[in-house]
């Protein structure tokens, strides 16, 4: 059941009166909300072929193309916001990392310091527009992707012999550089522009009651870590199965958010169709070493449920 269905099912529970509910979608503008609206509207199959619009009434739906990093809403229309998995992405790249993809496997010390000093910038941007966006008394509901007291962030343990996601990736298009697949400068050049924050980092712009985000309203109702499981890993392992199929799909989801960075640190002098190919084989090697060892790859997420009120 998806997330909005629920509350709308407690919401209608508790109030007999059936007020009136608005979703609002928001996501970059190039996001498919076509795809969205369709399955709301059961022009597309929904997973449980439940719609909020058809089993209820009373209830409205639209969308905001814009980034979270801007003001999404007009001041004080929001009355409860949702975020899932999506603000661990920063406004920009702040440097080039030089020996990884990703900056929690880095040994950069200068690059990782950028990443950090950016990613607090860009949480305080994040939480200030959302203050003016939230009605007095409003609240939000963030989970965040973090990191916790040890410097684990999911991805599987890979001290049990799980195969940490970001060094296998970094690993797998390094070995690229090294075979002359692709250039240094184009390995140098391909980063995942994401940071994930510690709870430290997540909680620092509500501790003094003087900082700007502790003045434009907002204060920290409860803060919470959780592992979700890999949902993946969780099927293969009861179910089994064609290791290859499992491969597939396992890639296809790290595919789905990595493809644009790698995309991006290609050399424009490449055409799209030899972009087109090294890609294609980058993710096909991964999938080679999924279908070997099904049991070592793992996306189990860690994340952060930041309960945020207006006051
Ligand atoms: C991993 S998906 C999570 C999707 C969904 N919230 C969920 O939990 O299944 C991350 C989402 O964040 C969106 N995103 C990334 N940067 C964004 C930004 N600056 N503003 C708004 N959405 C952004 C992406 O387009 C993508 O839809």
């Amino acid at each position: 059941m998806t997330f909005a269905l629920q509350v709308i099912k407690k919401l209608r529970q508790r109030y007999d009166d059936s007020p009136p509910i608005h979703v609002t979608y928001e996501d970059l503008p190039v996001a498919d909300f076509k795809s969205l609206f369709m399955r709301l509207h059961g022009l597309l199959p929904m997973s449980d072929n439940h719609s909020y619009l058809k089993d209820f009434p009373n209830v409205y739906v639209g969308a905001c193309g814009t980034s979270f990093f801007d003001q999404c809403f007009t001041d004080r229309f929001v009355n409860f916001g949702f975020s899932s998995t999506a603000m661990h992405w920063l406004s920009r790249g702040p440097c080039p990392l030089p020996d990884a993809v990703f900056h929690m496997v880095s040994s950069c010390g200068e690059a990782k310091e950028q990443f950090s000093k950016l990613a607090a910038q860009d949480w305080e941007t994040i939480l200030l527009k959302r203050a003016r966006e939230l009605a007095p008394g409003g609240r939000m509901v963030i989970v965040n992707c973090t990191t916790d007291e040890s410097g684990y962030y999911g991805g599987g343990r890979w001290t049990s012999g799980k195969v940490n996601i970001c060094q296998n990736m970094s690993s797998l298009w390094h070995n690229f550089a090294q075979r002359g697949q692709i250039t240094k400068e184009e390995f140098v050049n391909t980063n995942i522009f994401a940071y994930w924050r510690s709870q430290d980092e997540m909680q620092a712009p509500f501790v003094n009651e003087n900082s700007r985000v502790r003045k434009a309203g907002l204060t920290l109702v409860s803060l919470e870590t959780k592992l979700t499981p890999c949902a993946f890993q969780a099927r293969w392992r009861k179910e089994g199965g064609d290791a290859r199929q499992h491969a597939k799909q396992f890639v296809n989801m790290c595919r789905s958010w990595s493809y644009h960075a790698f995309h991006t640190g290609l050399s424009n002098k490449r055409t799209e169709e030899e972009k087109a190919a090294i890609l294609e084989s980058f993710f096909k090697e991964y999938e080679d070493e999924v279908a070997a060892a099904p049991e070592k790859h793992d996306m189990e997420v860690m994340s952060c449920f930041l309960h945020i009120k207006r006051g």
